[in-house]
C-alpha cells in the first residue's frame, strides 16, 4: 500500500475513533488508555529508529518498557516510561518519553525525552 494512502487511512481512523460516542466512564473519549508493552515497544522502536537516521540523531534502543498509555489528541499522544540504551555510551537510563504522533505532517512525530539526571530533550521526525 502506498505511504500517503496509509497515512490518509490513519488520519481518517483517528477522526472516526474520536467521533465514537462515549460508552461510559471506561471509554472516556480523549482520555488516556493503558497501552500494552508490545505496542509501546513498537511505537518507541519506530521513533528511535527514525531519530537515529537523522543527522546528529541520538542512537537509542529500548531495553525495557515500564509503563505506557496513549491518548487521542489531534493524532495520538503516547506516554511511555522505559529504560533506553544510549548507543554511544552503552548504558541504560530511565526516561519518561512522550511521542505525539501526527503522521500526516512533515516532522509530525514530536518526541520528548525526560531522562534521569538530564535536561529535557525534544526532537521530531517524519513517518
Ligand atoms: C524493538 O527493536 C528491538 C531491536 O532493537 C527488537 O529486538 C524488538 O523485537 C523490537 N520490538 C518490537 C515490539 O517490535
Amino acid at each position: 500500500m502506498n505511504k500517503l494512502l496509509a497515512l490518509a487511512i490513519f488520519a481518517l481512523l483517528c477522526v472516526v475513533i474520536n467521533a465514537r460516542p462515549n460508552n461510559g466512564a471506561a471509554h472516556v473519549v480523549g482520555g488516556a488508555q493503558k497501552l500494552d508493552v508490545e505496542e509501546a515497544e513498537e511505537t518507541l522502536n519506530f521513533s528511535l529508529k527514525q531519530l537515529a537516521k537523522g543527522d546528529n540523531g541520538p542512537n537509542y534502543k529500548v531495553r525495557k518498557i515500564h509503563s505506557a498509555s496513549k491518548q487521542l489528541v489531534s493524532g495520538i499522544l503516547y506516554k511511555i516510561n522505559a529504560d533506553i540504551i544510549d548507543g554511544d555510551e552503552e548504558k541504560a537510563k530511565n526516561c519518561d518519553i512522550k511521542i505525539w504522533a501526527q503522521p500526516w505532517l512533515e516532522n509530525g512525530y514530536k518526541v520528548t525525552f525526560n531522562c534521569e539526571k538530564e535536561d529535557e530533550l525534544v526532537l521530531a521526525h517524519s513517518a
